[in-house]
């Protein structure tokens, strides 16, 4: 059977995981890694047995068996390595959020429809069991018609300094609700109100929280809380939530916790049994699902279930909540 040869730009925290997940597939080939930074380029290359470089034009142009990338950089990095890897006739799956700006998500469509290359962007909650059961039920008219939605991804404080101000909680945090959203309820956005709280993240010139509320063209409305306040020591590194009340039902998704808690003396560790679980050795989960998704499409030339016109709706979304906090009025989305 063929593989497809895949390389990761940008392999910080994220970017590993993908490495493992392709080094690990039985359809997919890892060829090489890129980062910016030298050292984290030597040492993963060094781990997984790949060739390093600190420039993925240099690395596209040089291991030709690359017909894939995963892209991995920060949020404010990922147009640059998108348009050249689509220029270079590479397909592309891109971590969420696709941009930080609507100009950014339709250049990086823009290059990849000219090119003819799939792009796939990494909205992982649509693999998630929950909230893929979640979408099924609503799907299959188990709520009736949805009245309102509610959901929530708070994080801890650690999580929001790592990220020094480069992205906001909303595009970093609340981007995959928001895509959720847009996936399940099938419905236009109109308008968005938003208000943040900058307590702790003040010196980092971002908010702690955002609420956002959304109104959609059908009628139903959404409220969106995203958040980097948590205490680090909390009990768990991530409180979701997801409530959609319709005509007839509703359904809930409740994640708090991760099932298992290891604590000693001074420490406190809350490992992750979900999204990128390593088990005997192997990657296992729901980001490894997503990264099968996309070769397979790329194997199978089949669209992949997340587009590049999907996700630059959610940032549309965002960006308007960012325009509102700004104004402090209601904003249009279109
Ligand atoms: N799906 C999820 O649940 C999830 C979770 C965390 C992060 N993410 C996303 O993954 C992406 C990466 O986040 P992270 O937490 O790993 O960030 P990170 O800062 O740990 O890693 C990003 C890496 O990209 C590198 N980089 C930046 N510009 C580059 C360039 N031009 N060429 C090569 N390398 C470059 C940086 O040096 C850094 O090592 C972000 O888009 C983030 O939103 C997704």
């Amino acid at each position: 059977m063929e593989r497809i040869g895949t390389a990761v730009i940008g392999v910080g925290k994220m970017g590993e995981p993908y490495v493992q997940a392709l080094s690990q597939l039985p359809t997919a080939k890892l060829v090489a890694v890129c980062d910016i930074a030298p050292e984290l380029a030597g040492a993963v290359s060094g781990r997984w047995g790949v060739p390093g470089y600190t420039d993925y034009r240099e690395m596209l142009a040089k291991e030709k068996d690359i017909r894939a990338v995963c892209v991995c950089t920060s949020d404010q990095a990922h147009r640059e390595p998108c348009v050249t890897a689509a220029e270079m006739g590479k397909h592309i799956l891109v971590e969420k959020p696709l941009a930080l700006t609507v100009e950014d998500g339709e250049a990086i469509i823009g290059a990849a429809h000219s090119a003819g290359v799939k792009l796939m962007v990494g909205q992982i909650l649509r693999f998630d069991p929950r909230y893929a059961g979640a979408y099924q039920a609503v799907q299959e008219g188990k709520i009736g018609e949805p009245i309102h939605s509610f959901v929530r991804r708070n994080n801890i404080l650690a999580s929001g300094q790592r990220i020094q101000g480069r992205t906001s909680v909303l595009y970093f945090l609340g981007i995959h609700d928001i895509d959720f959203l847009l996936w399940c309820l099938k419905a236009r956005p109109e308008t968005v109100y938003a208000a943040g709280s900058r307590k702790l993240l003040s010196g980092l010139g971002v908010d702690d929280t955002i609420f956002a509320v959304i109104r959609f063209e059908n009628g139903t409305a959404a409220c969106v809380e995203a958040s980097w306040a948590l205490p680090d020591n909390s009990i768990a590194t991530l409180d979701a939530r997801l409530e959609i009340v319709g005509t007839k039902g509703a359904v809930y998704v409740d994640i708090h916790g991760q099932g298992i808690t290891v604590v000693e003396q001074g420490k406190l560790d809350r490992p992750d049994t979900m999204y990128g679980p390593v088990v005997h050795g192997k990657l296992t989960g729901i980001l490894r699902d997503e990264i099968d998704h996309f070769i397979a499409c790329v194997m199978e030339d089949r669209e992949p279930l997340i587009s590049g016109e999907s996700a630059l709706e959610a940032v549309r979304i965002v960006a308007a909540a960012h325009r509102s906090l700004e104004s402090g009025q209601v904003e249009r989305v279109f």
